[in-house]
């Protein structure tokens, strides 16, 4: 399979040949989702929510999200690795969002790192980029302001948040982001943004439009057994597969019968 670069991404918009990413947060996931030849894997700092068990995605570090990277490094065969910039790593600074960005490409591995929001960081966003570093932007609902937006509502349902939204989607394709990530807005924007961008629009609850997709990889394979969001597709049932397996392990091992005869050494 051949090693997919941001290259490949800007040349599918060009194609119309939608974009797969997923995210993903570990080595043996890693292994398995690009064996598909899925176009970008991300590491998200959803982390915090679906692997670290925290209520939202502020808490996570730097040090977290090189963790994380280190380890789907290994197990990515050829997607293009993009990394989460976690809250506070580079709203600060200009000098601390280079920082934050270099050690996350040096430490953990990344070949990309994605940002969330709009026209007030389009100088952090020129600076990383200035520092050779590709940059994803991240527009709509942005989990990093939750406190802020007050819940994990759809953004844009006003005529003014879409004209904001437009302008940030623009602002921050001038300032050097080869593709921006849309999240929870609803179609008929996420469409118009995706029209007026010349680099891709990847959306997560944004419709069909969008120029490729991203979901979580543990909402996608159903690895919680809660409800999730409506535009998430659950595309198994992992959570099942894992309770049921667990249960036939204790009751076989209650039951004495496991290991049977096939798992001794003679
Ligand atoms: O952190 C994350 O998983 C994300 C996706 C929802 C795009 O930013």
């Amino acid at each position: 399979m051949n090693k997919k670069t941001i290259l490949t991404i800007l040349e599918k918009k060009r194609l119309s040949d939608k974009i797969t990413m997923l995210t993903c947060y570990d080595y043996v996931t890693a292994k398995l989702i690009s064996s598909q030849d899925i176009d970008a894997i991300l590491v998200g700092d959803s982390l915090g929510n679906v692997k670290l068990g925290y209520e939202n995605t502020l808490p996570v570090t730097v040090e977290d999200m090189i963790y994380h990277t280190k380890s789907v490094k290994r197990g990515n065969s050829g997607a293009l690795l993009i990394t989460d910039m976690p809250f506070m790593s580079y709203e600060i600074s200009v000098e601390d969002a280079v920082k934050n960005a270099a050690r996350i490409i040096k430490e953990g591995g990344a070949e990309a790192v994605k940002v969330e929001g709009g026209g007030e960081i389009v100088d952090k966003i020129k600076a990383i980029s200035n520092a050779k570093v590709p940059v994803v932007g991240h527009l709509g609902l942005t989990p990093q302001a939750i406190n802020k937006i007050g819940g994990f509502k759809v953004q844009g349902r006003t005529e003014d948040k879409c004209n904001k939204l437009i302008s940030d989607a623009k602002a921050i394709e001038e300032a050097g982001v080869f593709a921006v990530v849309l999240e929870a807005i609803p179609e008929q924007l996420a469409k118009e943004v995706t029209l007026c961008l010349k680099v891709p629009t990847i959306g997560i609850g944004a419709g069909r439009y969008c120029d490729g997709q991203v979901l979580v990889i543990d909402d996608m394979l159903g690895m919680f057994d809660n409800p999730t969001p409506k535009f998430v597709k659950k595309y198994a049932d992992i959570s099942k597969i894992i309770k049921t397996a667990v249960k036939n392990y204790i009751d076989e091992v209650k039951e004495g019968k496991f290991p049977q005869e096939s798992n001794i050494y003679k």
